[in-house]
């Protein structure tokens, strides 16, 4: 078959590129590099390269065999730094004008201490919607807008780099991070990172682009070994960090925790020289993860440019390594480079005098339009929403009144209130029943005082309130709509559980459930289902009586239930679409069996599915989903219509017509997806090379989408050739409304 060879991956040009890389023609200060780097003593460098914590603990064994490591104490690190509740601080060298450069988290909003000793003033931030949420939105444009106005929290706090965004792949549903990240697809990943790390830069401040790579579970993270095809490292693992490098140009990026085929990524040369730095062009500042510690030599000669914290280990054996030949001068020397370019983009280097104030108000009006922009209507039939004007509302569920609006761990923000989702409702003039309010109010109250709070490590342990049948017929009775939001919390530091009340519903969540829809429809009202997570649930409902209607409002910041409001009342249409495929059981996907660890390892997890993640998968084995990737209704309808397929210079020009054909006004995401040439083998069914998140349109007006697939998007990795290759033939190119919606489809030939 014929391909056109695009790049050679581990070309002596790339090698050179990386490799010999010399000090000499960058400047620090306006002096030359080589000339600061010549001044500093050797104890300086090794400074330079790790953050000033320096604390060693005795960290628990988390496997047999495993490397002892740390799990930081997020309560030790609210007590120090030049910021209270950064994540780290550089080094300082007043003489050669380097200044101690701030790190903090994380990817919902800058994580500082709120309050600090004897200063009256508030260090609040921001709680913007988690990861799932932006990527729900498609909408590049309003994610870059929250990120500059979280790079504006960073500028004006006082922090240099924020520790995010986090865009690793949702290969499983059980990953406890997955609502810090993205989605199932690299590209859609890669974009949204891309315009998130455009938002924060803006500011003059930077970002670490997290975690690097194939990071896709908690359990274990410190060390488990990720085995997987270079074709599946390449094609989904990578590419998402590989777009947001190229596009964005983030000033650093964070190595993961754990193994890829048996080497650690902090200590992965190849990664780290060859494909970050020799291919995409990376010319930032590479950092640890947080403690992620065996050789501070071998990170270091690897091309990990900065450890942190910083241990006193890593800095002892830096100086073992220079000595044994582990790492030489010049490869500690390029790093301190590095980080020295890096820090003289800073606001610290610039000696910014930030104001602590920053536009608070402002941004949390963009938080409640993004969290809105998220929401994805899996369910609306015999359009039980919009809601009436000022209807009275039954609402279920704890998280009603005690709203998820963030993860636990390093993804959570210090916010200064929160918007539950019955206070949202009242402020948008609708009642919310006031027996069920109290009762629900009571119970949340009394449960917490009987459970630990939640924590950086520990999530809620409240259990949901039982519904009697009593109180929902009543409740139906006495108001229009009923409404159940049903929870989940998950966070860093662990995955969720095959268990009953985590990926199973409770037995109480699931009694309450038909209580609530059998009481709606005896009483001839709706029944609304909510979702407040950052993922999704097993839901193996018969389908016979379910919810009139059910919205997916992810964790959703700290405008949570206004956001709710907005999209329940029709203020704003709903345009999120699933970033994920939803399945309805939890064996169906494609990493069921190896996760969190392959059956015969304790410590290994072989992604045996290969490139066949999320719809790659379900696609080409024609499962049944529940609900399908990029699916997402609106209030409006749309048509599709005029699709053309245009090569032009650089790659594949798409242009379609779509129309509102409904009666509300609505957005609509149109997904472009390509099918490879039938003759190649191997390859998933179609795949989403292109998006567009259409302006509002009212009804019956319409408004052209043009997309340009650049050509080298096209390419697929080959595995034997180790090449991105274009194959030749005729493609296909489909534009859909989600990936099992195609509306129209057109050719080109390659
Ligand atoms: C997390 C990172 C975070 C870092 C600093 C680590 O435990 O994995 O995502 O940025 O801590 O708080």
């Amino acid at each position: 078959m014929k391909r056109t060879l695009i790049a050679m991956v581990t070309s002596v040009v790339a090698l050179s590129a990386c490799c010999g890389q010399g000090t000499e023609k960058k400047t620090y200060d306006g002096r030359p590099m080589d000339e600061i780097i010549a001044s500093l003593t050797l104890e300086q460098k090794v400074n330079i390269v790790m953050g000033t914590r320096r604390g060693d603990s005795n960290p628990p064994e988390e496997a047999p065999g495993m490397p002892a490591r740390h799990f930081h104490d997020p309560i030790e690190d609210i007590s120090q730094g030049r910021i209270k509740g950064a994540a780290a601080d550089g080094y300082a060298i007043d003489s050669l004008h380097i200044p101690s450069v701030i790190y903090a988290d994380g990817p919902a909003g800058l994580r500082i201490a709120p309050l600090r000793d004897g200063d009256p003033h508030t260090y609040y931030c921001t709680a913007f919607p988690t990861g799932t949420s932006l990527a729900a939105s498609w909408n590049t444009v309003s994610v870059g807008q929250i990120a500059a106005a979280i790079g504006e929290e960073v500028k004006e706090y006082g922090v240099d780099i924020l520790l995010a965004p986090a865009l690793n792949i949702h290969r499983n549903p059980l990953c406890g991070r997955n609502f810090e990240y993205y989605s199932e697809d690299p590209f859609l990943a890669g974009e949204i990172a891309a315009a998130y790390t455009e938002g924060v830069q803006s500011n003059g401040v930077g970002v670490s682009l997290k975690h690097f790579a194939v990071n896709n579970q908690e359990t274990l993270r410190n060390g488990v070994d990720a085995q997987l095809s270079e074709r599946a490292m390449r094609e989904i693992y990578l590419k998402g960090f590989e777009r947001a490098v190229r596009k964005a140009h983030p000033w650093s990026i964070m190595t993961s925790y754990n193994k890829i085929n048996g080497i650690l990524a902090s200590e992965h040369e190849w990664l780290l020289n060859e494909v970050l730095r020799g291919e995409w062009g990376f010319d930032g500042v590479v950092m640890t993860d947080w403690w992620a510690e065996e050789n501070g030599a071998r990170q270091q000669a690897a091309g990990n440019d900065l450890l942190m914290p910083g241990t006193q280990r890593q800095y002892d054996e830096i100086l073992a390594g220079l000595q044994d030949g582990t790492l030489t001068e010049a490869q500690l020397d390029r790093n301190v480079a590095n980080i020295l370019s890096m820090i003289e983009k800073t606001p610290s280097f610039k000696n910014y005098k930030f104001s602590n104030n920053p536009d608070l108000d402002g941004h949390a009006r963009l938080s409640r339009y993004q969290a809105s922009q998220g929401m994805v209507l899996l369910e609306n039939d015999g359009k039980a929403l919009p809601l009436a004007e000022g209807c009275k509302v039954a609402l279920f569920g704890n998280a009603g009144y005690d709203t998820y609006v963030g993860g636990t761990g390093s993804g959570n923000v210090n916010r200064k209130y929160t918007v539950c989702i019955d206070e949202g409702l009242r402020n948008a003039g609708f009642s919310v029943y006031g027996p069920l309010s109290e009762a629900y109010v009571t119970f949340i109250e009394d449960q917490k005082k009987l459970h630990e709070a939640a924590s950086f490590w520990a999530l809620p342990e409240i259990g949901e309130k039982p519904v009697t049948k009593a109180e929902a017929d009543k409740a139906a009775i006495e108001n229009d709509v009923l409404v159940l939001v049903l929870s989940r919390m998950a966070g860093e530091g662990g995955d969720r559980e095959l268990r009953k009340g985590d990926w199973y519903l409770s037995d109480v969540e699931r009694e309450n459930m038909k209580t609530v829809i059998a009481a709606a429809h005896a009483a001839g009202k709706s029944a609304i289902l909510l979702f407040n997570m950052g993922s999704v649930v097993e839901l193996d409902w018969d389908g016979t009586d379910f919810f009139d209607a059910a919205l997916h409002v992810w964790l959703p910041g700290q405008e949570a239930g206004n956001a709710v409001a907005d999209v329940l009342s029709g203020k704003v249409s709903p345009s999120g679409k699933l970033p994920f495929t939803w399945t309805g059981k939890y064996a169906d996907y494609p990493s069921a069996s190896n996760f969190p660890l392959s059956p015969d390892s304790d410590r290994a997890v072989r992604y045996e599915e290969d490139i066949y993640v999320g719809y790659r998968y379900f696609d080409k084995h024609e499962t049944e989903v529940l609900y399908p990737f990029g699916h997402g209704l609106s209030y409006a309808d749309f048509e599709y219509g005029g699709l053309s397929v245009k090569k032009v210079k650089g790659g594949i020009e798409v242009a379609l017509v779509v129309r509102n054909t409904g009666e509300h006004a609505g957005q609509e995401v149109v997904q472009v997806y390509v099918s490879a040439p039938e003759n190649v083998k191997d390859r998933p069914v179609k795949e989403l090379k292109a998006f567009a998140k259409t302006r509002t349109l009212a009804p019956g007006e319409e408004c052209a989408v043009n997309i340009l697939i650049p050509e080298e998007d096209l390419a697929v990795f080959d595995e034997t050739a180790k090449a991105w290759v274009i194959n030749h033939g005729i493609y296909k190119v489909h534009a859909a409304s989600s990936s099992a919606d195609v509306r129209c489809t057109a050719e080109f030939k390659k």
